[in-house]
């Protein structure tokens, strides 16, 4: 694992667009695994900036978001569909064509869920795959229990979840139950994984992460197996951590 700490949330999004870009420089036709939330949006607006000073193109990208809710129209706000438009998609030259996300309104989830790992496998599966943390530890959807799930599947959100992201809704009562999500077998075969982390509210989640034990209570944990894993925090969500000085 390699943990990388930035004095500004600034410096990370840098680093973190960089090392995408770097990325696709060296794989035009990478397969990305994107990430939603509060997270992601710096390292959005920093991969739109460079497509627009021509210094990257997505032509050739295919991506892969890792989750989206059950049962909210794509075209709200809130949807990720929505979300990954607005903050990234009408930014930048990637073919809508090869940009994926699973579907939460399908008539029959278990078969969309079957469609999205066989999608995903077609392409050869996932280069580099951005992933947040949720305050419980959860990535992806992937909430902690006592068992997680390889594949794609439909997950009922936990309630910190949807306190957390109520901030995005206008209550907790219109924060959808239940979520399609990426699961962590699809997440751990990623070949480089990029854990993003900013904000002194994720320090506490962060150090149990990276160093309490590898367990499904803790889905981010899981992360400590994988042998491509980099960490980008901010000082304040490094500040749990032996290493943030
Ligand atoms: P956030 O969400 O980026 O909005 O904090 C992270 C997550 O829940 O995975």
């Amino acid at each position: 694992m390699n943990i990388h700490i930035f004095d500004s949330g600034e410096q990370l999004d840098e680093a973190a667009a960089e090392t995408i870009c770097g990325f696709i420089r060296a794989k035009p036709g990478a397969v990305l695994g994107l990430a939603t939330g509060e997270t992601p949006l710096g390292i959005y607006r920093k991969l739109a900036e460079k497509f627009r000073e021509g210094l990257i193109s997505f032509r050739q990208v295919t991506t892969f978001n890792l989750d989206e809710y059950v049962n909210l129209p794509e075209d709200h706000p809130e949807s990720y569909h929505a979300y990954m438009r607005r903050h990234l998609f009408d930014h930048i030259d990637l073919p809508p064509s090869r940009a994926h996300l699973p579907c939460g309104n399908a008539a029959d989830l278990a078969a969309e869920c079957q469609r999205y790992d066989a999608l995903i496998e077609e392409a050869g599966g996932i280069d580099l795959q951005m992933l947040g943390i949720g305050h419980n530890g959860h990535i992806g959807f992937n909430e902690p229990g006592r068992e997680l799930a390889a594949g794609t599947h439909v997950v009922r959100l936990a309630p910190e979840t949807r306190r957390a992201n109520a901030r995005f809704f206008g209550s907790i009562d219109e924060v959808p139950e239940r979520a399609v999500t990426m699961g962590v077998g699809t997440i751990l075969k990623a070949r480089l994984i990029l854990l993003i982390a900013k904000g002194a509210d994720k320090a506490d989640i962060v150090r149990r992460a990276l160093t309490g034990p590898i367990t499904t209570e803790c889905p981010a944990s899981l992360l400590q197996t994988h042998p491509r894993l980099v960490v980008l925090l901010d000082r304040a969500a490094a500040k749990a951590l032996g290493t943030a000085g």
